[in-house]
């Protein structure tokens, strides 16, 4: 985790100082004259602008000065800010060894926490797959302390620190999620969740393995699960469990690889589904944020993982199945199974918990990345609190949901000739988005506050649409999302 250090102006020291410009500043009041200097030459000289998201680099007496432009003032906005922190990273340099500041004396202190946080978010490097120089090169990359620069109050101190411990979970919740499937299958992201329980001592984990799976009737999951060679498991993460309250469940997808199963997906698609299970690491690394953060929520993750694979044992198109709930499912598509798992975890979840509130994330549907691309989530409820409370939760954190239709035609369109409902449509490829969420909903109670979001687009980016994630790859999309909507409940 980086380590944050506060000092006050005059202390300008850093070898690399990040120092933010609005237009029309010609003078950053403390900041030392030889760098106000080079600041005046370069706006007079129009080598920089103080444009939003512009930058200068400059050596002044031995140190690197790293001006950045955030444009107006009216005009500026949190997220913005938050943008331009993380496009500011790339210009650093080689800082591993080295000092970085950030000067926030010129800046309003919400303006300075986005700043920091941008850049923390990019600070960020999966190291465990590439070797040689391009590893070498890349590590030299990664600052370790960060001194903010400021008159800071304890509010600021406060949220900068929170922040830390935010971005350490979402930078673990990208590691989870670029794991090849080779070395995160079903029993390691188990034992990812069993390691949190050790870590943090309010946090307990149990797992279900393919036994107590198939015995407690799980079987949608266990269904999905029998083209693989590996077992399936049913994580359950619990904070604060000794607490009386009703829990807030969060239920994540752990499809740790998705080839579709006998509705094989082509090339093109299939290469990408280790990403699968970003539901489920999504909710792991809520959990882990939530203990660094002391939080005294009572909150349970539900984690069903599996792989979704051919073999001759796998489950096939036609096939009708048991569920959890007691319901008979047709097998329609073998790629739509990431509906299948949560169906039993959500109705698991509901019985045995009781929940005060429950979202589930998954990677569900190809058509709400179509539809929405790699920023937004599709979010689907039956209840309005609690996708106005989303949407509250969205502003604060910067991870953007749109809400989707589910209403009865999509549930009606579900119906099974030969079952109680089938896993895809009829007329299939329309509405697909909500026809997944509409086979959710048949397995959660009307009254339970249930809401659904999928995450299909925004857990992974193929090229930069946040500058804060790696321009491409996981990004740990949800983390910011729910710990908001939690902290607030
Ligand atoms: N895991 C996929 C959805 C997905 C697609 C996630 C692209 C991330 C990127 C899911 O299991 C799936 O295959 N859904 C099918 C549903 C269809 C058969 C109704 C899809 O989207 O095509
Ligand atoms: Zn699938
Ligand atoms: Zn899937």
């Amino acid at each position: 985790m980086v380590k944050i250090n506060f000092s006050k102006k005059g202390d300008a020291d850093q070898d690399v100082l990040i120092v933010p410009v609005l237009t029309g500043t010609e003078k950053l009041p403390g900041l030392p004259d030889n760098i106000t200097n080079q600041l005046k030459s370069l706006l007079s000289a129009e080598d920089f602008q103080a444009k939003a998201g512009g930058t200068a680099a400059q050596r002044v007496a031995g140190q690197k000065i790293v001006f950045v432009g955030l444009g107006d003032r009216e005009k500026l906005t949190p997220e913005q800010a938050k943008t331009t922190g993380a496009k500011v990273w790339s210009d650093l340099g080689n800082v591993s060894e080295k000092s970085v500041g950030l000067w926030g004396e010129s800046v309003k202190p919400s303006i300075l926490l986005k700043l920091t946080e941008g850049l923390l978010l990019r600070n960020y490097l999966d190291s465990r797959y590439k070797t040689g120089e391009e590893l070498a090169n890349a590590k030299k990359k990664l600052f370790s302390t960060l001194t903010v620069i400021a008159d800071t109050d304890a509010a600021l101190r406060r949220e900068i620190d929170e922040l830390t411990k935010i971005t350490e979970a979402v930078h673990y919740v990208r590691d989870l999620v670029s794991a090849p499937p080779i070395d995160l299958k079903p029993e390691d992201l188990a034992n990812e969740a069993a390691k949190l329980a050790q870590t943090y001592q309010n946090i307990t984990c149990r797992v279900l393995n393919k036994k107590e799976i198939e015995a407690e009737g799980l079987g949608l999951l266990a269904a999905v699960n029998r083209g693989s060679a590996h077992e399936p498991r049913l994580i359950i993460l619990e904070i604060n469990a000794n607490k009386k309250e009703k829990p807030i469940i969060l239920v994540g997808k752990g499809l740790t690889f998705d080839s579709g199963g006998y509705n094989l997906k082509p090339s093109g698609g299939i290469e990408m589904m280790h990403i699968d299970m970003a539901g489920g690491a999504t909710v792991l690394g809520t959990i882990k944020a939530l203990a660094m953060l002391g939080s005294k929520k009572k909150v349970i993750g539900i984690v069903p993982a599996t792989e979704n694979l051919v073999s001759g044992e796998a489950y096939k198109p036609s096939d009708i199945i048991k569920s959890y709930s007691g319901k008979t499912v047709e097998i329609r598509n073998t790629d739509a199974e990431g509906r299948l798992i949560l169906a039993d975890a959500l109705s698991y979840a509901e019985k045995n918990f009781s929940p005060a509130l429950m979202i589930d994330l998954a990677t569900l549907t190809g058509a709400c990345r179509v539809a929405l691309g790699e920023r937004y989530a599709g979010v689907f409820s039956r209840h309005p609190e609690i996708t106005k409370r989303l949407e509250q939760a969205s502003k604060i954190s910067g991870d953007k949901i749109w809400y989707l239709p589910l209403d009865e035609l999509h549930s009606e369109q579900l119906k099974s000739k030969v079952a109680d409902i089938a896993n895809i449509s009829e007329p299939s490829r329309l509405m697909g988005a909500s026809s997944g969420a509409a086979f959710l909903s048949f397995f959660v109670k009307e009254e339970t506050p249930w809401a659904h979001l999928d995450i299909a687009g925004p857990a992974h980016q193929s090229v930069e649409i946040e500058a804060w994630n790696p321009p491409s790859g996981a990004t740990g999309y949800g983390v910011a999302l729910l710990i908001d909507l939690i902290t607030n409940w």
